[in-house]
């Protein structure tokens, strides 16, 4: 069965085949945008959109992305919350969801997702939850597990153009760790979570945009001393990591350039100033999935196709919760590679 990321591959080929000299422009925000919610649509309800093999759009990610624009302002203005013309979720999204919990239930399938492990526990009295609980956390994994994963993967791609050295490197590793001049040899993650520049990579590209631009914020159930602070009960505190992940203290002078080699095994990393996925008992619970999905996707990329910047995109971002491109779209000419 073809996997997702072949899918991708697949999809590109017939885009490099309309080109005239074999290669293609194509929209690769909006693909690996469309991959990872392909990706999180069937971690978390076995639900295939197929978005990347079909080229067509589903109304889902659109649904997600208001969802967490409307998100972002009801916390910033509480008072929304009383005005009934105004929704938080998108009721399209809440519909889906609910939807695919009703079609679990009565056709009977198990399938190993998010989905079912919540439904299960509905089984267990002292942890059970309702329908509704069950629908917004798997709404809250929908919008956790997309934008963040595939924005992540794209803004390193798009790192990658501006910085053709570190690209040829990648490719090298790759290219020596997949030696396959037919293509025919699955890129497993197995052989992918041990390529230290791969993985360097990634890092570098999560320290320089990390999806909660903001940070992320805590508060203390009881009065509490951080370092120097006496923070009293109930104080909101901003971890403001990301922030941290490019100063020049930490980091040296190149902290706002791409340099993964200071990733790579034995550099001395900073790790008190790195937190892409938070940290604590309530850090990321999806990072494993993350790093998977983000590894798997820039190795097929790369093994398989060249990729070249093209002038002229706007690459200026907006945040709403997680950051984006403000136009969400970013081309880059893709070409068949013949190794
Ligand atoms: C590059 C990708 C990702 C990054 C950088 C990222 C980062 C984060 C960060 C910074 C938090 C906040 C944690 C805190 O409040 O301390 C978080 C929470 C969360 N993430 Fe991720 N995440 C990513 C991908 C994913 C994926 C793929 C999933 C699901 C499969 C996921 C599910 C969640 C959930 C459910 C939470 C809430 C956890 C809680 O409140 O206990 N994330 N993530």
């Amino acid at each position: 069965m073809q996997t997702l990321e072949e899918a991708l591959v697949q999809r590109l080929h017939r885009e490099c085949k309309k080109g005239v000299d074999g290669s293609a422009v194509v929209d690769i925000w909006d693909l690996i945008s469309k991959l990872a919610v392909d990706m999180i649509g069937e971690a978390c309800f076995g639900v295939s959109f197929r978005m990347v093999e079909t080229g067509n759009d589903h109304p889902l990610p659109n649904s997600i992305a208001k969802s967490l624009v409307s998100a972002a302002l009801f916390n910033s203005l509480p008072i929304l919350h009383y005005i009934p013309f105004f929704k938080r979720i998108d009721p399209y999204l809440a519909n889906f969801v609910l939807g695919a919990i009703n079609e679990r239930r009565t056709s009977g399938v198990r399938r190993y997702d998010i989905l079912q492990l919540l439904l299960d526990m509905q089984q267990n009295e002292d942890f059970a939850l309702t329908d509704e609980e069950i629908r917004k956390e798997s709404m809250i994994f929908f919008a956790a597990g997309s934008e963040t994963t595939g924005n992540t993967t794209s803004f390193t791609v798009i790192d990658l153009v501006h910085n053709p050295a570190c690209l040829a490197k990648l490719r090298q590793e790759l290219d020596d760790t997949f030696p396959d001049p037919m293509g025919t040899t699955p890129i497993t993650h197995d052989a992918c979570k041990a390529l230290p520049y791969l993985n360097a990579v990634l890092n570098e590209g999560m320290r320089l945009h990390p999806v909660t631009l903001t940070g992320v914020t805590r508060e203390p159930d009881d009065d509490f001393v951080l370092g120097p602070y006496a923070l009293p009960k109930g104080t909101i505190v901003v971890s403001d990591f990301p922030r941290a992940q490019t100063n020049t203290k930490y980091w040296g002078e190149d902290a706002k350039q791409f340099n993964p080699d200071r990733f790579l095994p034995g550099k001395e990393q900073p790790t008190d100033a790195f937190y892409p996925f938070s940290g604590g008992t309530r850090n990321c619970i999806g990072k494993n999935f993350a790093w998977m999905e983000m590894r798997l996707t820039l190795a097929h990329l790369l093994r398989r196709f060249d990729i070249e910047f093209i002038p002229g995109q706007n690459e200026s971002i907006v945040q709403f919760i997680t950051v984006r491109l403000v136009e969400n779209k970013y081309n880059i000419r893709v070409r068949p590679r013949t190794l």
